[in-house]
């Protein structure tokens, strides 16, 4: 189900829970930088924030959403926790503890950073997840770079998957991973969704749409992503690429050209390998 608001498209996560589909990510702000950023965005129009107990600004982003004067229940607000909190009674800790710092009751989403599987715990903290929505604390769940072995091992405890957030960009568009989200019914939130600033961004492929439609190559990349039903959360810490980034529900790329975008596809996979890396 879709609500369209001009500047916020959204989509449906759970029921009854719309998650915006343009994000403002965070990293690697901190301090008044990140509370600055995150003030600036809400100013800017922005719903949608996504932080990390790694990143370790949840409480400098918190003061940019008390800043910015928003009523808490505008805002669609995202946190991750690290592998060290993997179990039952870690992941309600890992709850309070993000709560606090970002000066909130609850969370619109809370996201299991990275699978860890050699520690192996990972279900387990899906099922402390599902546990703390049905209480009403958080309002949906998922993961981060889960690949679909992970997240097949989820499913097989009989648990939905609401989103999973992966990198995602033209050059590494992952098609393995999302045709298994498409096939079980995940949303795919895109990280990196610039390429941190790509070189992509310079292939004509992308500058000729922007052209012709008078729009930043960054813009035709992000609507891209949206185009193809996935969430994005571009960071930029400037006021004019803030705006930018989430006017993208204006226009509409054509199938030949959203087509090009996805022939960018090089078969990169992302940039750190979730079997290993983790924290
Ligand atoms: N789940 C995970 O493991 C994971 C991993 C990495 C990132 N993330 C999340 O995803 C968010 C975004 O990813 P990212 O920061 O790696 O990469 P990104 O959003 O693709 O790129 C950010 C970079 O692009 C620049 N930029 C932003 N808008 C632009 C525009 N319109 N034109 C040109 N350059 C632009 C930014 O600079 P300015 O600030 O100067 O505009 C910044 O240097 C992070 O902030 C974080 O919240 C999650």
């Amino acid at each position: 189900m879709r609500t369209t608001t001009k500047q916020n498209l959204a989509v449906e996560l759970v029921p009854g829970v719309q998650i915006p589909l343009i994000g403002l990510g965070t990293w690697p702000l901190l301090g008044e930088d990140a509370a600055a950023a995150v003030s600036r965005a809400i100013a800017n129009g922005y719903r949608h924030i996504d932080t990390a107990e790694n990143y370790a600004n949840e409480s400098d982003v918190g003061e940019g959403i008390r800043r910015s004067g928003i009523d808490r229940g505008q805002l669609f607000l995202t946190t991750k926790f690290n592998t060290r909190w993997h179990s039952r009674t870690g992941v309600r800790e890992a709850f309070v503890k993000a709560t606090r710092r970002l000066g909130t009751e609850y969370l619109d989403l809370f996201l299991i950073h990275w699978p860890n599987p050699a520690q192996g715990k990972f279900v387990e903290a899906c099922e402390a997840l599902q546990q703390l929505m049905d209480e009403g604390c958080i309002r949906a769940w998922g993961v981060s770079n889960f690949k679909p072995a992970h997240l097949r091992h989820v499913q097989a405890a009989g648990l939905r998957i609401p989103l999973n957030q992966v990198q995602v960009d033209p050059e590494r568009g992952q098609p393995d991973q999302l045709s298994y989200h498409a096939g079980q019914g995940i949303l795919t939130s895109a990280y990196s969704p610039l390429g941190r600033n790509g070189s992509f961004l310079n292939h004509p492929a992308i500058t000729v749409p922007a052209l012709e439609l008078g729009k930043t190559p960054a813009q035709i990349v992000l609507r891209w992503h949206v185009q193809h039903g996935r969430v994005a959360i571009p960071k930029s810490a400037d006021h004019r690429r803030q705006r930018a980034n989430l006017d993208v529900f204006s226009f509409a790329l054509t199938q030949p050209q959203l087509e090009a975008i996805d022939a960018l596809e090089t078969g990169a996979p992302p940039r750190l390998d979730s079997d290993t890396y983790f924290h």
